[in-house]
């Protein structure tokens, strides 16, 4: 994540942590946060007295996540696993789902099942919370080359192609340092426009209450990068 490095700033997870108080359930005491890297908004949350458990693949984010907690002295259950296979026995009266963390997955089937999931995890009447890239604003936008440098000097250069048929973007990154090649990699992710994921997390027993801009303002999203998306779980 070290391209995103100056993009998630204290500011920015202020922000994020304002529009997801907003927009919890009333009453709301546990929060699963899935996945939850290096556990920048599940800490806190915590700090905030929510009950927090964190799960992510990655071992050195959740090794980062824990110390950030313990300093706080935030008590958090932080788990290392694949949130498709890892099982987590209790429902959660919210779950939230960050910074475009869905689509990353190698199939279609992975990507649905790993929203499945996250719908699975709420309780009924509790709220889905997904904050991810909006496809509509970047494709008013689209560059399929542009360059980043950080605060510290790395330059990041972007090179993006998209196939219509999977919805997937592929964006090749380079980054050099002093004119040298440091890494050279690609992402590959599957772009949701907000109706299928209303289609796909309704199909899961999640209903769709409100869709926001990157502010957490209701209204019109054609211009804003990234969406908020709000369910609430049928109670059946
Ligand atoms: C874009 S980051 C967002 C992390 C966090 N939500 C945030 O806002 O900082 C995506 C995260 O997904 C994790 N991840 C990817 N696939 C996963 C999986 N199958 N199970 C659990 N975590 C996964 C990565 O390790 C990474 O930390």
């Amino acid at each position: 994540m070290s391209e995103k490095k100056d993009v998630l700033t204290r500011g920015r997870n202020n922000q994020e942590l304002r529009i997801i108080i907003a927009n919890l359930p009333r009453h709301c005491r546990t929060i699963l946060d899935a996945p939850c890297g290096y556990g920048r908004i599940s800490n806190l949350l915590a700090s905030k007295n929510y009950q927090l458990v964190g799960i992510d693949i990655n071992k050195y984010f959740i090794r980062i996540a824990q110390q950030d907690a313990t300093q706080r002295r935030n008590s958090v259950r932080y788990l290392v696993g694949n949130i498709l296979t890892k099982q987590i026995n209790k429902k959660f009266d919210a779950v939230l789902n960050i910074f475009t963390s869905i689509g990353y997955l190698e199939t279609e089937e992975k990507n649905e099942l790993l929203i499945k999931k996250l719908c699975n995890y709420v309780k009924p009447g509790g709220r889905l919370i997904i904050e991810t890239m909006n496809p509509i604003a970047m494709f008013r936008r689209y560059e399929e080359r542009s360059n980043k440098v950080t605060n510290d000097g790395k330059v990041f250069s972007f090179r993006r192609y998209y196939d219509y048929k999977t919805a997937t973007m592929t964006t090749r990154v380079r980054e050099t340092r002093s004119k040298k090649l440091k890494f050279s990699g690609a992402h590959i992710i599957r772009l949701y426009f907000p109706h299928e994921l209303v289609e796909i997390c309704n199909k899961y027993g999640c209903e769709i209450d409100q869709i926001l801009d990157q502010r957490g303002h209701d209204g019109d999203i054609m211009d804003s990068l990234r969406m908020w998306l709000i369910f609430t779980k049928r109670k059946q």
